[in-house]
């Protein structure tokens, strides 16, 4: 898939902005806080009526503004999508277009294929798994909407059985209580154990793959989803799941009444990142956990392009992470993905050692939230 054009409206810094783009490469290039980032967020937000960075809409738009807009078109499938998304600040509210049909719940019912990878993903390997689950379900909802479904509906019943533990853990009959939450919770919960579980042998496949062939250092990745539940790598079965949920569920039944939450299910699995079956997140350094982040979406750009089309790639600002080697293997990757977005600071020359076949197709220099491209192959316009 590619974006065609977009159109900003008071979308952060950007009080108003056109701009068309082509498949292949497109290199934005800009100070600190001059607005690259937001334009990666615009480009998101079109395609998914909502943000990549954990803001609301009136975070968006402009300061002082009453509204933001965005418009544009996107070409997946065979298909061009006209997309609107607006918001407005005194109501509250956002409508969302498709072709010009307003879509209900104010986001797209269809998920494009789009990948992006920004200094805050590093965070996957470094943190807790609270941001690993994150990162698998937004992945996972833009897949798949039974998954999206599954999910809502777990933590709806999630809620409602950590209120009963909290709030009448001693009354007499909370067995009986419970009993409905936790059914729901092995139903919808062992579906999201099984589809985490696909995806992350789907991805430790082909992550493992890009990590020694991209960085040719003899260590070896590997993805591994760890449940609380259930035991075995890769657990899919439906049944097995369901089984190991309510027999744990009955095993903890006490001690979840004494600490007053839920603890068996998938909100309390984690993706582990093994390398040289050493968690990563303890032993890597950091250039070995961002190669470890690079490998990963590397597998999710190429798992697109398999399962579906090639997709759209955006790359925040990593480039000024990475050493020489792993920014040029980084641009390997770029066949894979129709269109990539990609921004840099300046200074140095990042148009160099290109690999043939994934040239900048178009350059943009952003200032102040000004937009403009600055020509075909014109690298003095980047130059200063
Ligand atoms: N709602 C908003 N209205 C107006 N300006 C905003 C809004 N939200 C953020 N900004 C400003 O937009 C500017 C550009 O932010 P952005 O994150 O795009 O910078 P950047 O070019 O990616 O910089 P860096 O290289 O440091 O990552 C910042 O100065 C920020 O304060
Ligand atoms: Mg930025």
């Amino acid at each position: 898939m590619f974006v065609k054009e977009i159109r900003l409206r008071n979308f952060r810094n950007y009080e108003k902005a056109e701009l068309c783009f082509k498949p292949g490469v497109s290199l934005v290039k800009g100070a600190n806080g001059q607005g690259k980032s937001n334009l990666l967020e615009a480009i998101y937000c079109l395609c998914f009526a909502g943000s990549f960075r954990p803001a609301r809409d009136e975070d968006m738009v402009y300061w002082n503004k009453p509204f933001y807009f965005l418009q544009g078109t996107v070409y997946s499938n065979n298909c061009y999508y006209r997309l609107e998304i607006g918001y407005a600040l005194a109501q509250k509210r956002k409508v969302v277009k498709i072709n010009g049909t307003v879509e209900k719940k104010g986001r797209f019912g269809h998920a494009f294929p789009v990948v992006f990878f920004v200094p805050e993903d590093l965070e996957i390997v470094r943190r807790g798994p609270e941001e690993r689950r994150r990162f698998l379900d937004r992945e996972l909802c833009q897949l798949s909407p039974v998954y999206a479904a599954d999910l809502s509906a777990y933590r709806r019943a999630l809620m409602q059985k950590n209120r009963l533990l909290k709030e009448k853990k001693n009354a007499t009959g909370i067995k009986e209580l419970l009993e409905p939450w936790n059914r729901q919770l092995i139903q919808y919960g062992s579906r999201i154990i099984s589809r985490r579980s696909d995806m992350i042998r789907i991805w430790n496949n082909k992550a493992a793959k890009n990590y020694s062939v991209l960085f040719h250092c003899g260590q070896n990745l590997q993805l591994d989803y760890m449940s609380s539940t259930v035991d075995g790598e890769f657990p899919s079965d439906l049944e097995y799941i369901a089984e190991n949920m309510s027999r744990e569920i009955k095993m903890r039944e006490e001690e979840e009444r004494v600490r007053g939450y839920a603890l068996v299910g998938p909100h309390k699995d984690d993706l582990l990142f093994l390398l040289d079956k050493r968690e990563a997140r303890k032993f890597a350094s950091h250039g070995q956990q961002r190669s470890a982040v690079i490998a990963l979406k590397a597998a999710q750009v190429q798992y697109y392009r398999e399962m579906a089309e090639k997709p759209l790639f955006m790359i925040d600002d990593i480039f000024s992470e990475l050493d020489e080697l792993r920014r040029r293997q980084c641009l390997l990757l770029f066949s894979d993905a129709a269109q990539v977005f990609m921004t840099v600071t300046g200074e140095r020359n990042y148009l160099e050692n290109y690999p043939k076949g994934q040239e900048i197709v178009s350059f943009f220099c952003v200032q102040e939230g000004k937009i403009r491209e600055v020509g075909h192959g014109d690298q003095s316009g980047l130059a200063h």
